[in-house]
Formats: structure tokens, C-alpha cells, sequence
């Protein structure tokens, strides 16, 4: 029955010998000072490069993008640098990365921000709870609204974070439209309350991550760009009125751009899948349907055989089985991962879970 995860699969322009996606993962461990990849990073990924593709962990797209300490960047020449290592590594392995591009708007802090600016957002409207800082854990500010004419300037930054991750030697980018993040904010009307053309009527509302989406493909290639959206999410304060409407949209409007994939955080953080639309996603869409949220083995080989999927991406079992797809093959008992390792800190709960063969 898991055989079907070990088919190959055309993925944009890419054909994967396999099924199994490693998911983006925040971890938290990048050099200081100047958010930098490095050695424990390069190692980490090099582990993992059974899988068919990585997708990097979220990663920030300028100094104004960045949310929690500690997480990588793809604005400097050192983080460019930085990540050449780990692309090597991967490649070398025979494997693909993609890079997850990050803007986080109003889920940061004005201690993160250049010059202790507020964060930005489509409107001036806090979350809930306690953002990650340099000082500990502080309670979300409520952020300055874009101006209309900032959102060239968006749309930049992601256009250079593309440019940037090309040097970098990656097969291709994702962009975080999930999650909460600053193009989920424009996306879902609870967080966007605009009343210019980048708010209101969901076409005003998927304004600026269409924008981004262009400005991204138009540097990858579309078969070498794919966009991950959490319709049914609710984590960091999100909320929208009507997420069939809202995301059946989107989707539709992703279809001229022909991207190799559309990844769906189907739940994450006590959200609820919603199949029905995910079903309705998956027919709507051009490309490769990516799945990600709870999956084993089992369910995702039954997502693929029934038609659900093309691919699911697993996050929490890369963590702690960097050998998932041989574990998967051998039907292998798979290690349970360390949530207060999670972010930050060392090599302990990063690098340090054993391979199958070193297991018993
Ligand atoms: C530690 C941790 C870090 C995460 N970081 C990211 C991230 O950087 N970008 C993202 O889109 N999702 C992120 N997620 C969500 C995962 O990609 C995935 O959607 C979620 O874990 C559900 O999939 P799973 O059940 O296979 O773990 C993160 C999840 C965890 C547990």
C-alpha cells in the first residue's frame, strides 16, 4: 500500500524519484550576529537530503520580514554565502531544496525591526499572545499599517529574496502565503481591513500575493515556484469570513502562472482540515497538489492512491527521522520528536537523532 510513495512524480520542472517532501521547518539556529547559515545548518539539511525535495525553513526576505530571532535571511551576502553551503550539501546527496520565502508583517516586534520601527501589516490590527524576541517572549504590538505605496516595495523584497536564493544555488522557491504570515494577513479578511485596492473584495484582498507571485515566477520560471496557503489555519490570530470563497479565488487566480505546485497546510495548531475544500482546491488547481498536516505513512499513501494528493510534505517526522523515507520503505518504527528543542539552541534535538542503522 506505501508503495505508491516511492513512484516518481513530475514536480514543475523537476521530476522527484519519490513522494515523500520534507516540510518547512523554523528552527531557530542561525549564526549571530547577521542571522547567518552555517556549519550545524549545512549539517542538518545534508541528513535530511533523502528526501525528494526540501523545502528550507521559512526564511526572512529582508530585515523588515523578520519575526523571531535566531532565523536565517536571504538579504545579505553572507546569508547568500550561507546557503550556498547547503545547497551544495543537498545536491551532493542528489537531492532538491527549495527556498521558503518569508515576509512575517505583523507577527514580529519592534526589537526585530530595523531601528525599532513598528512592524508592518495590511492594517493596524494585533494578534494575539507573545512574539520569540532577543529579550524573551513579549507580547505582540499592534502594527502600522502599509501604505499604498509601500506595497512596490513588498513586492521588491521578494523579487531580490527570489534573485538572492538563484545565486544561492536552490532549484526553486516557495512562497509562505500561510500560517499568518504577511501575505495570509492581505489574503483573509479578519486581519485585512483595508478600504483601497489591497482590501475589501476578496480581488483586493489577493492583490499583493498575486503581485508576489509574479514578481517571483518571472525570476524562477514558473515550474520552479510553488506557494503554500493554510486556508482552514487559525494559528497567529487568523480568521476569514469565508475561506471557500476567499481561497477558491486564489487558487483560480494562481491557475495563468502555471506554478509546479500548491502546497496546503491542510491543519496545523489545532485547526481542523476542511477535505471538502481541500478536494475542491485540488480540482481547481493546474499543477501538483502537495499535502501537509498529520500525515504517516499510511495516510499518505492513501491521500495519494485516492487521488488527494501528488505529494505530501512531512514536518515534525523530519525532525526527528532524518532518514524518513528508507523508515517509511523498511516499515521502521519512527523517533518521536523533542518539542523544547524545537527552537533554538545547539546541536542537541538538530543534529543528533540516530539514522535507522545506528538505532538499535
Ligand atoms: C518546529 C516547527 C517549525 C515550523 N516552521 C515552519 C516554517 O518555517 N514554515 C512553514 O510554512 N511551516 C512551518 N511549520 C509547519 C510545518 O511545516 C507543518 O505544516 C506542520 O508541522 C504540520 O505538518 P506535520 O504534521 O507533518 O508536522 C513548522 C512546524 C513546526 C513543528
Amino acid at each position: 500500500m506505501e508503495d505508491i510513495l516511492f513512484s516518481p512524480q513530475q514536480l514543475g520542472a523537476y521530476r522527484l524519484p519519490h513522494r515523500i517532501i520534507m516540510a518547512p521547518l523554523t528552527r531557530s539556529r542561525s549564526k549571530q550576529p547577521g542571522n547567518i547559515p552555517w556549519e550545524m545548518n549545512v549539517e542538518y539539511y545534508r541528513q535530511r537530503s533523502s528526501a525528494a525535495l526540501i523545502i528550507t525553513e521559512a526564511t526572512n526576505i529582508s530585515p523588515q520580514g523578520m519575526g523571531y530571532a535566531l532565523t536565517p535571511g536571504i538579504y545579505s551576502p553572507d546569508q547568500i554565502n550561507g546557503w550556498k553551503g547547503i545547497t551544495r550539501g543537498i545536491h551532493k546527496k542528489g537531492s532538491k531544496v527549495f527556498m521558503q520565502l518569508w515576509h512575517v508583517g505583523r507577527i514580529s516586534h519592534s526589537s526585530l525591526q530595523p531601528n525599532g520601527v513598528l512592524p508592518v501589516a495590511p492594517s493596524a490590527i494585533r494578534a494575539e499572545g507573545k512574539v520569540f524576541t532577543n529579550e524573551g517572549l513579549q507580547l505582540f504590538e499592534t502594527p502600522r499599517a502599509l501604505e499604498i505605496e509601500e506595497m512596490t516595495d513588498i513586492v521588491d523584497q521578494y523579487r531580490q529574496a527570489a534573485v538572492n536564493a538563484k545565486e544561492a544555488g536552490f532549484d526553486g522557491v516557495e512562497i509562505h502565503a500561510a500560517n499568518g504570515y504577511l501575505l495570509e494577513q492581505f489574503l483573509k479578511d479578519g486581519t485585512n481591513k483595508r478600504t483601497d485596492n489591497y482590501g475589501g473584495s476578496v480581488e483586493n484582498r489577493c492583490r499583493l500575493p498575486l503581485e508576489v507571485v509574479a514578481a517571483v515566477t518571472e525570476v524562477w520560471g514558473s515550474d520552479k515556484v510553488g506557494t503554500r496557503i493554510s486556508p482552514s489555519g487559525t494559528f497567529n490570530s487568523m480568521s476569514d469570513s469565508n475561506i471557500e470563497e476567499t481561497f477558491t479565488f486564489f487558487v483560480e487566480q494562481l491557475n495563468p502562472f502555471n506554478l509546479a505546485y500548491l502546497h496546503v497546510v491542510e491543519s496545523f495548531r489545532g485547526s481542523h482540515t476542511n477535505v471538502a475544500l481541500n478536494l475542491k482546491l485540488r480540482k481547481i488547481f493546474n499543477g501538483a497538489y502537495m499535502a501537509n498536516g498529520g500525515y504517516n505513512a499510511q495516510t499518505a499513501a492513501k491521500s495519494i492512491t485516492n487521488g488527494y494528493s501528488d505529494f505530501v510534505s512531512f514536518g515534525i517526522p523530519f525532525i526527528a527521522n532524518p532518514d524518513l523515507p528508507e523508515r517509511i520503505k523498511a516499515g521502521a518504527p519512527l523517533s518521536e520528536a523533542d518539542p523544547s528543542t524545537y527552537y533554538g539552541g545547539n546541536e542537541k534535538g538538530y543534529i543528533d537523532y540516530p539514522f535507522m542503522s545506528t538505532k538499535e
